[in-house]
């Protein structure tokens, strides 16, 4: 299990993609969640734009606006006051402007004690993740199926499946790396594009239905609890067969950083 009480940092997180010890991320919007969440030993906890959805009852992320995202963050914050805290920029946060991504950056940040943001988007969002960078925030990057592109693409399936699509999400990261992205998101994407993408990257690769062979995982918790109503297929119930939130938890850690999760039937080829 990590060590639960030394909060990573973007060194840490670097050394260990070198070493090969993946990374575990879960997902929490609140402060009881995101307690239990640190104590159970994950790594990094995103407030994802996610929350709209299985906390704020939308039916899709676009709605979700920055003041609800940094209520979340500053109550997540609340309960996990030891762990890496990521600040989900929402939809319209980040588009129409540099200056406005490093103002709504800056938000995460101030108000919510934020380690880190994350946008959608690739070769296009570059000139804001970099703008953020040069603020000196940390940013991430996040690719494959992007949520608040949803009417864009179409649904929620798995996204990079022809070769055309796996060559151009490869230049898409290189090119967030480029710009300043101290980390990367791809959900949804076929495993082996994901492991191209990680091996490609100096910076680390966290996937979301992405394979095994990235360098860390994340999950939105309400679904690893069995708490939304359709169970993505990368995803997977760890509450059954456990008997409390903590030890749902921790058993998802444990099987990140021992390679058991996700096995084949979690990922797509
Ligand atoms: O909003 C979210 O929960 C996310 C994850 C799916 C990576 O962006």
């Amino acid at each position: 299990m990590a060590d639960k009480r030394t909060k990573v940092n973007i060194k840490k997180l670097l050394k260990m993609k070198r070493d090969q010890t993946p990374v575990a991320w879960i997902t929490s919007y609140d402060l009881p969640f995101a307690y239990v969440a640190e104590q159970a030993g994950v790594e990094m906890i995103l407030v994802g734009d996610s929350g709209g959805m299985v906390q704020l009852g939308y039916k899709t992320t676009n709605p979700v606006t920055m003041d609800e995202m940094i209520t979340m963050a500053k109550t997540a914050r609340r309960g996990a006051p030891d762990t890496f805290l990521i600040g989900d920029m929402p939809q319209g946060s980040y588009e129409v402007g540099e200056k406005e991504a490093i103002i709504n950056s800056l938000r995460f940040v101030k108000e919510a004690d934020c380690d880190a943001v994350k946008l959608e988007g690739g070769k296009r969002m570059a000139p804001k993740v970099k703008a953020i960078s040069d603020a000196g925030i940390l940013v991430m990057g996040h690719l494959g199926l992007t949520p608040q592109s949803i009417h864009q693409i179409g649904g929620f399936g798995v996204q990079a499946v022809s070769n055309k699509a796996a060559k151009k999400l490869e230049k898409d990261a290189l090119s967030l790396q480029e710009a300043g992205a101290s980390c990367l998101v791809l959900e949804c994407i076929p495993s082996s594009t994901a492991a191209s993408v990680t091996k490609l990257l100096d910076i680390p690769v966290i996937g979301i239905g992405a394979g095994i062979y990235c360098d860390g995982q994340v999950l939105v918790l309400h679904d690893m609890l069995g708490l939304t109503l359709k169970q993505p297929k990368f995803s997977k119930n760890f509450l059954s067969g456990n008997d409390s939130i903590f030890d749902a938890i921790e058993e998802y850690v444990n099987q990140v950083k021992n390679n058991s999760f996700p096995s084949p039937s979690n990922s797509y080829e």
